[in-house]
């Protein structure tokens, strides 16, 4: 069995695709919040998941509020770190410490677009399609080890808001397919190239 650990700040809509696809060999040990008031965290705890709010206000630093969530998914023995929405920047050391088995999933087809306001950016530049990659987390913020990419149509009329839900659809597709394959054993980092092999 291997234990996953949920990083999310928000609403956790990609959590929640991850605990419903009820991926077998794998458990949602932990679902682990910077914000206390993070809706994915109530709808976690509902379904009998361990919750853990650590509010980074209370940190000193980036490395005090790094080194504690690390004791807190370390305490979970995880195999994985899954990070949905987590909006934090992380230290080089815990990018290091869970090299090869921390994912992130972004809104943008990478390396296009990095950072925030992805789905407006998309529009304004005249994209004819947008979508979301899955990566492995590395020091660089949103640079590692692409895992998978999801692509849709930029819509004459769309919005900020239209894109961004035609896009979350294919988040909710494949991040439980990556974190599937992971659990499964059937991802293969070379540098920056990923491998996923077949079922
Ligand atoms: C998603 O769009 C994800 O790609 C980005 O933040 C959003 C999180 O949404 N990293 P949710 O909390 O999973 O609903």
């Amino acid at each position: 069995m291997k234990n996953i650990v949920i990083l999310i700040s928000g609403r956790g809509s990609n959590m929640q695709a991850i605990v419903e696809a009820a991926i077998p060999g794998a458990r949602i040990a932990a679902v682990i919040s910077n914000r206390p008031d993070a809706a994915g965290l109530a709808w976690a705890a509902e379904r009998g998941i361990a919750t853990v709010a650590l509010d980074h206000k209370q940190y000193a630093s980036r490395e005090a509020f790094d080194e504690a969530l690390a004791a807190a998914i370390d305490s979970h023995d995880a195999h994985l770190v899954v990070l949905a929405g987590f909006m934090r920047i992380l230290t080089p050391a815990f990018t290091q410490r869970y090299e090869g088995r921390m994912l992130n999933i972004h809104p943008s087809l990478l390396p296009a677009f990095t950072g925030l306001h992805t789905h407006q950016r998309a529009i304004e530049a005249g994209c004819k399609l947008a979508g979301c990659t899955v990566h492995f987390v590395t020091a660089e913020l949103d640079h590692g080890p692409i895992a998978a990419q999801a692509a849709v149509p930029v819509l004459d009329d769309d919005t900020e808001a239209t894109l961004s839900a035609r896009v979350l659809v294919e988040e909710h597709r494949l991040y439980p397919a990556v974190v599937k394959a992971f659990v499964e054993d059937r991802i293969r980092i070379e540098g920056l190239r990923v491998s996923i092999h077949n079922e």
